[in-house]
């Protein structure tokens, strides 16, 4: 029986039954300079013929990290504080004095001294008032973590199964020192099959494939004497890395289709905010722990906001003085025009739904109004998985009369469902500006945990009246984090993954989601 094979893999495959030694892939391509997946489909078509095949085997190299890297050059801090106190021909410095020479960080200047006095080369004492350091040794010999480093002199890895025990031990103190790096590898070893080894070259043919008919071979009608390569459409293609948009970008613009299907309209508003809209008008007393510094970012430039008319400014005044004419009796304090001036950077975008109900009053709008708004919001706060400083947040609202809670979950519910989430949860919550207040939960099956998505109620009184909205015409709205969402609609575990740009993941994503 002859085995067909192609003129290239011929060649490998000789080549490979010359050696004796165990044969690594990419050693042997880098030994015949050729790429590494021209050898590997090679191989591939010997396994085929059950010729060969290859074994995977783990290997684990360790090298300097880039911290190792510097001391690989300059010497450990040990060594350098050493060096520096010999070069100066100094026995005793002050523990100061050296710092400042070493022109180290103060961390790592002390892993120094902590490192010689281990090794008992320098001893340290504060007798004399000051805190000095004494050169007690006279010679100084390389430490085992230096005769261990040398050899990433010479080779910039090594490999972890080669080292002796005592040398494991050495690379374990580097490693508390965090020094090294690991790096694991998958090597693959290249074999010949019982038949590969004993078959004898006159059993190999070489196998002529052609990839393309040309118009020329088609009229000379030539083609029938070639073998047509097959096309394997179960490969994957080649990976196209080009340029796309951002799953971020993505959501938002599917929940601009959801609200629109919904019969919203989208408005936007300034980042650079008024207290008064972002707090004023919203009913949160001028002393609300919200607007202390912590959360809210205030701003030098442009110091102070334009305020709307006055008498809406008034009115907003006597809400929070004395509940004006909504029933209310306010927070009985004295309200302060000078802080409602203040210029922030928008914490909520609830701050444009006011915006939104002020206009709702200059236009006498009719009921219904339903609008959006997708946009940034900034917060002084801290970042972790579940929390970013600088957010988008959707916010909605619905002007109509007799609307209630049912509408509420109802418009909710349909929003989340719209966007693929069935199970929401909604709980009593607190806001200064709606009555009741709801906190709305999404179900994240990946951490099995309810997330956390944002606020929403039914605006107070106190906040409707100034912009002319009284009974029996009330205000629905919600404010939800677009970051929140966008963890269970990409199934991302920490918020801050849709900032930092890992190309992997990005490359990853559809087109179109
Ligand atoms: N503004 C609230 C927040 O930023 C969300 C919210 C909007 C709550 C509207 C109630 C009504 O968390």
């Amino acid at each position: 029986m002859t085995i067909k094979l192609k003129k290239q893999v011929i060649e490998i495959f000789n080549i490979i039954k010359k050696k004796s030694t165990e044969i690594v892939a990419e050693d042997l391509a880098e030994e015949l300079n050729i790429d590494y997946i021209v050898l590997m489909s090679a191989v591939n078509d010997l396994i085929a013929q059950d010729l060969g095949g290859f074994k995977e085997k783990e290997i684990y190299n360790v090298a300097p990290n880039e911290e190792g890297r510097v001391y690989l050059e300059k010497g450990f801090p040990e060594r350098q504080l050493l060096n520096l106190m010999l070069e100066s021909d100094v026995k005793e410095i002050s523990l100061k004095d050296l710092m400042k020479k070493s022109g180290m960080e103060r961390n790592i200047f002390y892993v120094g001294i902590s490192n010689l006095k281990k090794s008992r080369w320098i001893s340290q004492s504060k007798a004399s008032g000051e805190n000095k350091i004494f050169l007690i040794a006279e010679e100084f010999p390389q430490t085992e973590i230096e005769k261990f480093f040398d050899r990433f002199k010479e080779n910039s890895i090594v490999d972890y199964s080669e080292l002796s025990k005592q040398d494991k031990k050495v690379l374990d103190i580097l490693n508390k020192r965090k020094l090294i790096k690991k790096i694991q590898r998958t090597k693959r070893i290249i074999y010949l099959t019982e038949i590969g080894s004993n078959i004898s070259t006159s059993e190999i043919e070489e196998l002529k494939q052609i990839s393309k008919i040309t118009p020329e071979m088609l009229s000379s009608g030539n083609w029938q004497k070639y073998d047509l390569k097959p096309f394997d459409v179960t490969k994957p293609g080649p990976l196209l890395k080009t340029g796309k948009i951002h799953p971020l970008v993505n959501l938002i613009n599917k929940i601009r289709e959801v609200f629109l299907s919904m019969g919203f309209t989208e408005i936007r508003g300034p980042i650079i905010e008024s207290a008064f809209y972002c707090f004023d008008a919203l009913f949160q007393p001028q002393d609300h722990p919200a607007r202390e510094m912590q959360d809210t970012f205030y701003l030098n430039n442009p110091k102070t906001a334009k305020l709307p008319e006055k008498d809406r400014v008034l009115a907003v005044k006597e809400i929070h003085e004395n509940g004006g004419d909504s029933g209310s009796i306010g927070w009985g304090y004295q309200w302060d025009i000078e802080t409602a001036k203040k210029t922030v950077m928008r914490t909520h975008t609830t701050a444009t739904t006011m915006r939104r109900l002020s206009e709702f009053y200059r236009n006498n709008d009719n009921v219904p109004v339903k609008v959006f708004c997708v946009d940034r919001v900034f917060r002084n706060e801290k970042l972790d998985k579940t929390h970013l400083a600088e957010l988008t947040q959707i916010e909605g609202i619905v002007i109509d009369d007799n609307v209630t809670l049912c509408d509420l979950i109802g418009l909710l519910a349909e929003f989340y469902r719209k966007l693929g989430f069935k199970k929401i949860m909604t709980r009593p919550g607190f806001f200064p500006y709606t009555e009741p207040s709801m906190e709305v939960s999404v179900y994240y099956d990946k951490l099995g945990e309810w997330l956390e998505m944002g606020g929403s109620g039914i605006f107070r009184p106190e906040v409707t009246y100034p912009w002319g909205i009284r009974e029996p015409t009330r205000v629905l709205a919600w404010g939800q984090g677009l970051e929140r969402i966008a963890m269970p609609y990409y199934g991302r575990k920490d918020i801050r993954d849709f900032y930092v740009n890992q190309l992997k993941w990005l490359r990853q994503q559809s087109y179109l989601k």
